[in-house]
């Protein structure tokens, strides 16, 4: 009798998707961290709101808000090891309180980033094409920004691009979560970091180059706002994939002896530089050949082929770029995607194929709304923001920030101070005391009140 359950045990978490070595989860979650966050919206966002002193208040709000709410969702998820939804329900002190609600809002979240990411990340798909051609390129912006709105207002395009790049993804999560999400981030990480370092050299030694390296890092305080404040945040949540559940979900593939502090810790810096590398690669060419640095969510598919086609070889530093972007764009939709999928199989015993193949249809009938939403639903208008603006501002401003609130409130205040002491200590075999205690203080306090405080205020909800 004991025997028996003790093998329905074990067959239950054979059954369950691990990463295999430590190196693997670290990748694959740095994986997940970084995408076209790094490449797109923080370039964009650090040049609409002024350069350094955004990113100063990016870095601070990362170190206070992004890594505990990281650290705490990854001992979530592999101390229970089941999906988000689940690993909220089985942590739960009492079922009555529905602390799974975080999980369901999670996959809410998966749904509108997914919708208007991978329309994003069609784009890029485009281009890498389109430049190779070269038909995009040209030093007037007023003619790149025609070939944008091409595009964008093509329904067909949109939709084709936005599909393909979903079934990719569909193809990567089929294999699992070892040898689809792993051993796909081990491939892709690297080869990111070289091709953003060939980028980076061409751009650092263009004529002209040092106002852009200026602009990222000497900082003007007086272009930050109470809303600069909370995009920063946001991009903090959005950045390193947490308050959806994302890294509760990775977390519960985690081993068991991983280092929860120092992973994540790494997984954070590691992230952080691939972002500097970008602006790097984007602002200093940018200011060489007299460019608007404001350009916001286009900067990159207007400005950055104007920059491009200023300099000699234009084209291929721009089929180079473009690759990047799709390649970082990669392991963050896995993972994104890999939510709901872990859902579907675990909680309906569906099958990973079929779950995984439900997921990407769903989101590709969901997400046809933003990638229409610049030509046939361009009328549907919500506070003054079209769909796909829609889905990434409730994501980013509300539903992250709200969902990682609630997952330091749980840790810090619900779940219990030996349990968080045995996560991050691995049950006492770490000697990091001292880390544990400026943690609990940290995620019972600093943490919660910055996110509250931020958020209210950036919302407008505050009477100051
Ligand atoms: N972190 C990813 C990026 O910066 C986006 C992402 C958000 C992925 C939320 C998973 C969950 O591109």
């Amino acid at each position: 009798m004991n025997n028996s359950i003790e093998a329905n045990k074990v067959k239950a978490s054979m059954s369950r998707g691990s990463f295999a070595t430590a190196l693997g989860a670290f990748v694959a979650t740095l994986g997940s961290a970084v995408g076209l966050g790094n490449i797109w919206k923080f370039p964009y966002l650090t040049g609409a709101n002024g350069g350094a002193a955004f990113i100063i208040i990016y870095v601070i709000s990362t170190l206070l808000v992004g890594l505990p709410v990281m650290m705490a969702e990854i001992m979530l998820g592999r101390k229970a090891r089941a999906n988000a939804i689940a690993t909220m329900n089985k942590l739960s002190p009492s079922k009555r309180q529905p602390w799974w609600v975080i999980g369901a809002m999670g996959a809410l979240a998966a749904f509108l980033i997914m919708a208007f990411y991978s329309e994003v990340a069609g784009w890029v798909v485009a281009y890498i094409f389109k430049s190779s051609f070269g038909s995009i390129l040209s030093t007037n912006p007023e003619v790149t920004s025609q070939a944008f709105s091409t595009l964008v207002v093509d329904p067909i395009q949109s939709l084709f691009w936005q599909w393909l790049v979903l079934a990719v993804v569909c193809v990567i999560l089929v294999r699992g979560v070892s040898k689809g999400i792993e051993a796909t981030t081990k491939r892709l990480i690297p080869l990111l970091f070289v091709l953003l370092l060939i980028v980076d050299i061409r751009s650092l030694t263009l004529p002209g180059a040092g106002e852009g390296i200026k602009f990222l890092f000497s900082p003007d305080f007086s272009k930050i706002t109470a809303a600069a404040v909370l995009t920063a945040l946001g991009l903090a949540f959005f950045k390193l994939s947490i308050g959806m559940g994302t890294m509760i979900t990775y977390g519960s593939y985690w081993p068991d002896g991983q280092n929860i502090p120092t992973s994540t810790a790494r997984v954070m810096f590691s992230d952080l530089l691939v972002s500097i590398l970008a602006g790097l690669a984007i602002f200093p060419a940018v200011f060489a050949f007299g460019y608007e640095p404001g350009a916001g969510p286009s900067l990159l598919f207007i400005t950055i082929p104007s920059v491009f086609a200023s300099m000699p070889f234009g084209n291929i530093f721009m089929v180079l770029f473009f690759l990047l972007a799709a390649v970082a764009a990669t392991g963050a939709m896995i993972s994104l995607v890999e939510v709901p999928v872990a859902f579907l199989n675990e909680q309906f015993k569906m099958s990973r194929s079929k779950a995984t193949v439900l997921t990407t249809v769903a989101i590709a009938v969901f997400g046809s709304s933003a990638a229409l939403s610049n030509s046939l639903l361009a009328g549907v208008q919500l506070f003054g923001m079209n769909l796909f603006d829609l889905y990434d501002f409730v994501s980013s401003n509300i539903l992250l920030p709200l969902g990682g609130l609630l997952i330091v409130i749980f840790v810090g205040w619900f779940w219990g101070d030996d349990k968080v002491k045995a996560a991050l200590s691995n049950n006492g075999s770490l000697k990091n005391q001292a880390i544990i205690a400026a943690y609990t203080v940290i995620v019972k306090f600093v943490t919660p009140l910055l996110v509250l405080v931020v958020m209210l205020r950036g919302l407008n909800l505050l009477p100051f």
